[in-house]
């Protein structure tokens, strides 16, 4: 079985071979250097040496002929699925199969290299070609009686003219990998909702206190969310809208519940302790490990594009753009709402407020994509 791939002469290099230098006639004459062999015997030893490498290959792997025929069949691959070399090597019709899939004759990867007409990919959880190798990195197998994950990677095996005389396979039982990492995918869905959670009990806390804005943070998170996926933002900009947008009022904690549940108007100081609540927003959640900037979306959504805004009269690029998705869409819910109050001013007042100050209070782009979200059949208020 010659092993030695070497590219056509004058044409491209064999996808994955020619850039390495390993597979070159210069190849051969390393081996055969490596083990102090003079040139005459060169290429029996270093076919020699060659088997040896398979043979000694910490991986478990079996080498085929054209036909399908059983080659080599290494150590590690007799270790791993307890079928000796002796019982395997110059079997075809898929007996190899055998060793993975109940003693059940079945082909392999490494099969449908030599057969071009072979198409198995889809008995594979997952299956991908690269170049003109074929690798699996999810097989439902069965060693020794036991149901294994593996993974699998099959390449042809070239002649010195570049026709395919054989293929290779190393496969990897990767049943304890696959284990942790569906372990650590179940913790961290199990963190994520306990964050989740968490968000949403803050939320409540604050609206169970004020009656006034009861469901209010929550309806905001949802138009603020529509209106970042209105805008094409990234998945984790829209996720920083629904926290930051769940918790914006969560300073209001800070304010005290006559000057909140006051009906009628405010007056100066009883505007300045309302005012306090977006930094003490910040001030709560600042030492909280989030992966976006929810403190400072929080702390900057009373923030104006002209200035005019509080606490630190950010203008226009200064405030993040959460914060002012979070601006049209605080005031479009609380104009749209109704509050116990007063009844909803309407969704067309809404829309003028935003409208007229577009550009001046309110980002222009925002206030576009909100008038698309809310005259759009897609978005309601829970
Ligand atoms: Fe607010």
């Amino acid at each position: 079985m010659a092993i030695n791939n070497h590219s056509p002469a004058g044409s491209q290099p064999l996808p994955g071979h020619g850039e390495t230098g390993n597979v070159t006639g210069d190849g051969v004459l390393r081996l055969g250097e490596m083990i102090d062999c003079p040139p005459e015997d060169s290429l029996h030893e270093t076919a020699h040496l060659l088997v040896n490498i398979i043979e000694s290959s910490p991986d478990a792997t079996l080498v085929i002929d054209k036909k399908g025929k059983v080659l080599f069949w290494n150590r590690a691959m007799a270790e791993l699925t307890g079928y000796p070399a002796a019982e395997m090597v110059g079997q075809g019709h898929y007996e190899h199969g055998r060793a993975f899939y109940k003693g059940v004759r079945r082909p392999m990867l490494v099969d449908m290299i030599v057969d071009p007409d072979l198409d198995i990919s889809h008995m594979f959880a997952s299956f991908y070609r690269e170049g003109d190798v074929l690798v699996t990195d999810l097989n439902f197998a069965d060693l020794k009686g036991e149901d294994k994950v593996m993974w699998g990677r099959a390449a042809p095996l070239y002649n010195s003219q570049g026709k395919i005389v054989g293929a290779i396979e190393t496969v990897r039982d990767i049943t304890e990998r696959q284990q942790a990492a569906d372990a650590l995918k179940k913790s961290h869905e199990q963190l994520q909702l306990l964050f989740d959670s968490t968000v949403h009990a803050l939320a409540i806390t604050t609206e169970k206190r004020d009656q006034y804005t009861a469901g209010h943070q929550l309806r905001v998170a949802d138009l603020a969310c529509a209106i970042g996926e209105e805008m094409g933002l990234a998945e984790d900009v829209i996720r920083n809208l629904r926290i930051a947008g769940s918790l914006h009022d969560i300073g209001k904690l800070f304010v005290p519940l006559d000057i909140l549940s006051q009906p009628s108007k405010l007056n100066n100081i009883e505007r300045l302790f309302v005012m306090t609540h977006s930094e003490a927003g910040y001030d709560i959640l600042k030492d909280i490990p989030f992966e976006g900037p929810i403190p400072l979306i929080i702390m900057q959504h009373h923030e104006r594009m002209d200035g005019s805004g509080y606490p630190l009269g950010l203008k226009g690029s200064e405030i993040l753009l959460e914060a002012r998705i979070l601006a049209v869409a605080d005031t479009f819910e609380a104009m749209a709402s109704h509050r116990p109050y007063r009844p909803s001013l309407g969704i067309e007042k809404a829309i003028a407020e935003i409208t007229d100050h577009a550009g001046t209070i309110y980002d222009a782009e925002v206030v576009n994509a909100c008038l698309k979200v809310v005259r759009g059949d897609q978005f309601h208020f829970e």
